[in-house]
């Protein structure tokens, strides 16, 4: 076989090094100005000796030792599919879809009226459901599950905890099922009865603070802050483990990494940030430009790995982190594939930000989940996405780890999910940030690819 890269394989220079990465297969890898000219050399045309003997002649040193160095380099891109035709396309999609998490709205009640809400949550619907339709949900869920993967319930609202004797039986219920239970509350009615019941059922409990005093109030009403601090005492005394949840604003995205201090200093397990998302009460007023994007995350993501914050894992590394970089998904979120939302009058979407008319897929009072999953056209819509159907990502070098991102975001900015998103800009120089940063890290390892 005669070595050959690929012509479209892009290639991004900081000092020493090139990202050298291929859109359509998502392979990257990293090399020295070195070898860069040896990958000239493979053009499809020279066989391996030829090109050991051109290139050994070109170098200082031992000819005979260079050669072994160039042969376990070339041999370990042949391995990992970099070297060869490049197949654009060929990521694996689903062909079976299963139902990880499941969203439920118990209410769409809440004690609160935050500017930015996407729920826009004020007073209950007058037709929610009731505590054995709600289970009836969680066993239809349970059926749409795969018996290897953990399903989570996620019980949000409006806020759930003023429905909390409904939230303790759904959350017993499922998890006698063997499902795992996930709480969303802004903490304000947080007890010590309460936290001990959270304890007893919940695997996980996310808090929703927005920063110190002064931003928190700003967005989520006077007082909150010190309410829903009281929530997590005394989570903190029932020693539960609770996660932090913050929308990023025009109005606090100066007091995050304030907030990741306060979360190291009250243990919490970790902070989730995430801009907002301009749907519901949410305005454009409140939304950050792509560079704001770009330059909070940065900060963000250096103060997370600073050693004095390293017990506060912050949940936007999940995104932007060597996790997602180092594996090629076939689908960008889950919304739709492995996720599933109920509103609390029982309609179905794809997402739960998505409760938008366009996006309702059925109503469990009259159809089956099954049914909806299986068929429903909002349903096919989703996992039909593919990145390479928007025409504005197509030809995007970081396609194949954005998807598009957010399609909410995608609906919000162009009327469809097949679009990019609002942060679309902000996004691809986080991915080339993401994986630059991840070459830093694994800098000893240059001139060998990643593991994929
Ligand atoms: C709708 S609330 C329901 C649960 C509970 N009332 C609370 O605030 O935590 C669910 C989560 O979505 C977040 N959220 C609300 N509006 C948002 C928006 N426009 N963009 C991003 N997140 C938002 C809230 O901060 C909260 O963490
Ligand atoms: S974000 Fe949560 S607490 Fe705030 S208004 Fe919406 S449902 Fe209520
Ligand atoms: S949304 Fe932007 S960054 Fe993402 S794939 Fe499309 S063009 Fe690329």
């Amino acid at each position: 076989m005669k070595p050959y890269l690929s012509k479209k394989y892009q290639k991004f220079k900081r000092d020493e090094l090139t990202l050298l990465i291929e859109p359509d297969s998502g392979k990257w890898f990293f090399s020295k100005d070195e070898g860069l000219s040896l990958l000239e050399l493979c053009d499809g045309e020279k066989d391996l000796n030829e090109i050991l003997d051109i290139f050994s002649s070109t170098c200082d040193g031992d000819p005979e030792a260079k050669k072994k160095d160039v042969e376990v380099f070339i041999k370990s891109l042949e391995s990992s599919g970099i070297l060869g035709d490049v197949k654009p396309n060929k990521i694996p999609r689903f062909t079976e879809f299963y139902v990880k998490n499941a969203w439920l709205h118990l209410t769409d009640e809440c004690n609160l009226r935050c500017k930015y809400c996407y729920r826009d949550s004020a007073e209950a619907f007058d037709n929610e459901l009731s505590i054995e339709e709600q289970k009836g949900i969680i066993d239809q869920v349970k059926e749409l599950g795969h018996e290897e993967t953990d399903q989570w319930i996620v019980f949000t609202g409006g806020e759930p905890l003023l429905k909390s004797e409904m939230l303790w039986e759904l959350a017993s219920y499922a998890k006698e099922k063997g499902m795992s239970c996930k709480l969303v509350s802004n903490g304000l009615l947080i007890d010590k009865e309460a936290a001990k019941k959270i304890k007893s059922l919940f695997g996980d409990v996310n808090v929703s603070i927005d920063g110190l005093k002064d931003s928190h109030d700003k967005l989520r009403g006077k007082g909150n802050f010190d309410r829903a601090m009281r929530g997590i005492e005394n989570l903190i005394e029932e020693d539960v483990k609770f996660s932090i949840g913050a929308v990023m604003t025009r109005e606090n995205l100066d007091d995050i990494p304030n907030l990741l201090k306060l979360a190291k200093q009250i243990n919490a397990a970790k902070v989730l940030a995430a801009p907002v998302w301009i749907t519901g009460r949410a305005n454009s007023e409140l939304m950050l430009s792509n560079d704001e994007i770009v330059a909070s995350f940065r900060k963000l993501m250096s103060q997370a790995e600073e050693p004095s914050a390293d017990n506060v894992l912050l949940e936007i590394e999940r995104f932007f982190g060597a996790r997602e970089i180092t594996k090629i998904r076939p689908y960008g979120c889950g919304a739709g594939v492995s996720l599933v939302s109920f509103g609390a009058n029982g309609d179905i979407y794809p997402c739960v930000t998505m409760h938008l008319p366009a996006f309702k897929a059925g109503n469990i009072r009259n159809d089956s989940l099954k049914d909806v999953w299986d068929n429903s056209p909002v349903f096919q819509e989703f996992r039909g996405f593919s990145i390479d159907d928007v025409p504005e990502c197509e030809k995007c070098t970081w396609k194949r780890f954005c998807h598009g991102a957010c399609k909410l975001n995608a609906y919000v900015a162009h009327g469809t999910i097949k679009a990019p998103g609002l942060y679309c800009k902000a996004y691809a120089t986080l991915y080339e940030d993401a994986i630059w940063n991840y070459g830093a890290r694994e800098s000893k390892k240059l001139n060998s690819p990643p593991d994929k």
